[in-house]
């Protein structure tokens, strides 16, 4: 169920209030991952809290999973745009049970397997989420998957889908296609009918992306990507670049892009975030697009409901096998976070909380 019996969808969208996990009410007593300084992953540390109190438009999820993702790595350091106050557990999102419903949510109730984008909060036994950032879990799938799936499903749909419109027999050349958001584009982008060029770090990551359906493979360590692209697209280019690396691989590919061609703007997980000449996209007569999952959710929900009822339909298809490739306790989600932060991880990493 995607839209909620009065008719509004629910939103499903990064939550951007200053929401914490810790509450200064007393609530049951609860097991959370706690960032009290900004600082590395070793800093965390884990203690026993009183559980959140919703408000009426929340709910309580009892967190079975939940999903590490990049920005995890930025936010516990102080180089997020959300700077949550302190202390505070991170973890952007959570798949678990539904144990309260604030008065003002219409279509959950206790007991529902549900999906969450809490922002931050996830490392903990109890989180509280708007209720309009949460959908039902379709029954086929559990709760590893659920935790692994709504923040890069999300993004790639949105960015392959809404912004690039990417059509049947076109080429995608994927850039960090092993990592989270990169995997989820080769297998939307298959499913969309595009041939897909992965194009990773190491042969280990490209074969990775070779399971989840690429059709050609770049180890941009070893080899130029421009040469490589030349090769492989006839000298024509590719028609739509999915980039959530930057650095010096943004202008190399972009150079690589055809006539009509779409870069998606993603990310920056290599730390830098590039500048291209204006000339480029003149010349090209090629775009650049950026792409904001977070805020096309709270701008657009009917859209982006949209988009997870496809996602949905691809999963239960067989269509979408979301990798999972590492879970840790609860009691090392900073191993996790270490993993990701250190180019370490294939797929999704998840930790288990029950
Ligand atoms: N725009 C949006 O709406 C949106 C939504 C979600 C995430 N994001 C962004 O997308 C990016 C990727 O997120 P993710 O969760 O997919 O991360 P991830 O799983 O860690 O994947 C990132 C990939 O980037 C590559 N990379 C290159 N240099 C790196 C470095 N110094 N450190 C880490 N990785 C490096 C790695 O592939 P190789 O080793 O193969 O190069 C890695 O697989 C992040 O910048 C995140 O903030 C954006």
């Amino acid at each position: 169920m995607l839209v909620a019996p009065d008719g509004q969808a629910p939103r499903l969208t990064e939550r951007n209030s200053g929401l914490g996990p810790i509450s200064n009410n007393k609530g049951n007593p609860m097991k959370a991952v706690l960032c009290k300084a900004f600082g590395p992953a070793e800093n965390l540390v884990i203690e026993e809290v009183d559980s959140p109190q919703i408000k009426k438009s929340e709910v309580l999820l009892d967190v079975h999973a939940a999903g590490v993702n990049f920005p995890d790595t930025l936010m516990i350091e102080g180089k997020y745009q959300f700077k949550p106050p302190f202390p505070f557990s991170p973890g952007g999102e959570a798949a678990g049970v539904v144990a309260a419903v604030g008065e003002k949510v219409t279509h959950l109730k206790v007991g529902d397997r549900v999906m969450g984008l809490t922002g931050w909060g996830s490392f903990a036994e109890q989180v509280a989420v708007p209720g309009d950032s949460v959908l039902p879990i379709p029954p086929t799938m559990d709760f590893d998957t659920a935790a692994a799936f709504s923040m890069t499903y999300g993004t790639s749909m949105h960015a392959l889908k809404q912004r690039a419109n990417l059509q049947p027999g076109e080429t995608l050349l994927v850039l960090g296609a092993s990592g989270g958001v990169g995997l989820a584009a080769v297998e939307i982008g298959k499913a969309m009918g595009a041939k897909v060029i992965a194009a990773a770090s190491t042969a280990e990551k490209l074969e990775v992306a070779k399971q989840a359906g690429a059709d050609e493979l770049i180890n941009y360590t070893e080899t130029s990507l421009k040469e490589r692209l030349k090769e492989l697209t006839a000298g024509q280019g590719v028609d739509v670049i999915y980039d959530p690396v930057g650095g010096q691989l943004f202008e190399e590919a972009f150079r690589s892009i055809a006539w009509n061609g779409r870069m998606l703007v993603v990310g920056f997980a290599a730390g830098e975030i590039p500048s291209l000449p204006a000339n480029l996209p003149l010349l090209k007569g090629a775009s650049l697009i950026g792409v904001f999952w977070g805020s096309f959710a709270r701008r657009q929900p009917h859209d982006n409901a949209a988009n997870f009822k496809q996602l949905f339909e691809l999963h239960a298809e067989g269509k979408l096998k979301p990798l999972v490739s590492q879970t840790f306790a609860l009691e090392k989600a900073a191993d996790a976070i270490t993993t990701l932060a250190q180019r370490r991880a294939v797929g999704k990493l998840v930790v288990k909380v029950r």
